[in-house]
């Protein structure tokens, strides 16, 4: 319904012709919508998807709705570190430039599992994998200054605590607060890689995208699903609506000086205080570091 679609962005003048872009979970929902419009917009686009059938699908339909040629995909699990370094590998091998990043890919209150190293799997997924992603591209994001790297959070992380003696719920897991707890790391984590990139003019978004009719719903109790199916028909954004946030933090000019900062409705907001909480947002770097092998101390 269109009074529930939220902000859109207006910008319809922006192209982004020679623009080289990657977003992760590409193949569906508000990533895919993203991809049609950044190629629509002239961009190269590289998606980032862990299951090569759905990929290839969605790109033909990306290939499809946006007249563009120059959509890829490429292998990416972000529930393992050997598949991250090597989606790096195989991006560098084909670009020598990237201009903007979107962290979307996420899972939603799944069953108990683990990352293929070991991470509680929203912590692993939504959290580490991009944090390894980023750091893993940094170079190349630095190169191709400006350049923005974009993190799809959510209104979430409100309810998000981040669980200091038991980040990895090894103790006690329960779906919700780890899915919180991963979307208010996605801001402490933009949060804190801005203020490492001061001076790059490589800039940080993060983004709560609205309630979307997409497909993260996945794992709930099928039941209430069903049940909940016209509720999210009418009260929920279509993914298309859901994707504009992300568009906007992609490539609005107005915003081109902000860093480290989060939006919704294609509009600056305030995130929880927790969310702004400098100490903690240091304190999950360092650990992201230790955890994905790229500092030893
Ligand atoms: N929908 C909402 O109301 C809402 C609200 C707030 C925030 N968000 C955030 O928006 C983002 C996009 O969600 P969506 O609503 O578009 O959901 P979606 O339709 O379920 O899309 C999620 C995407 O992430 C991918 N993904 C999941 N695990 C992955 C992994 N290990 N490696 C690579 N890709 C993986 C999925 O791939 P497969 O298709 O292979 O599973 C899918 O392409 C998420 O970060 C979510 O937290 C959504």
């Amino acid at each position: 319904m269109k009074f529930f679609q939220g902000g859109q962005f207006k910008n319809k003048d922006i192209r982004l012709d020679a623009k080289v872009v990657i977003i992760t979970g590409a193949n569906a929902g508000i990533g895919k919508e993203a991809a049609i419009e950044c190629a629509k917009r002239g961009a190269r686009v590289y998606m980032g998807c862990r299951d090569p059938a759905r990929m290839e699908k969605a790109r033909q339909e990306i290939l499809d709705k946006s007249g563009s040629q120059n959509v890829f995909g490429l292998e990416l699990d972000l529930a393992s570190f050997e598949s991250i370094r090597s989606f790096v590998k195989t991006f560098l091998s084909m670009e020598r430039r990237l201009h903007v990043l979107i962290n979307n890919a996420g899972v939603m209150a799944c069953p108990k599992a683990y990352t293929k190293e070991g991470f509680e799997m929203h912590f692993g997924t939504n959290h580490l994998g991009h944090f390894l992603l980023t750091n893993l591209l940094l170079d190349v994001l630095k190169r191709s200054a400006p350049s923005r790297v974009v993190t799809v959070s959510s209104l979430g992380h409100k309810w998000g605590r981040i669980n200091k003696d038991d980040i990895n719920a090894e103790k006690d897991y329960r779906e919700w607060d780890a899915y919180m707890q991963s979307k208010l790391c996605n801001i402490l984590f933009s949060r804190h890689l801005a203020k490492r990139l001061r001076g790059t003019g490589v800039n940080t978004y993060a983004l709560h995208p609205g309630a979307i009719n997409t497909e993260l719903t996945r794992h709930l109790n099928p039941c209430i699903r069903t049940m909940a199916k016209p509720i999210f028909w009418v009260f929920f954004k279509t993914p298309k609506s859901g994707a504009q946030t992300t568009l906007y933090c992609a490539m609005e000019p107005t915003i081109a000086s902000h860093t480290g900062l989060y939006y919704s409705d294609c509009k600056l907001k305030e995130p929880e205080p927790h969310a702004q909480d400098d100490a903690m947002a240091e304190w999950l770097w360092n650990l992201s570091e230790r955890l994905t092998g790229l500092s030893s101390h």
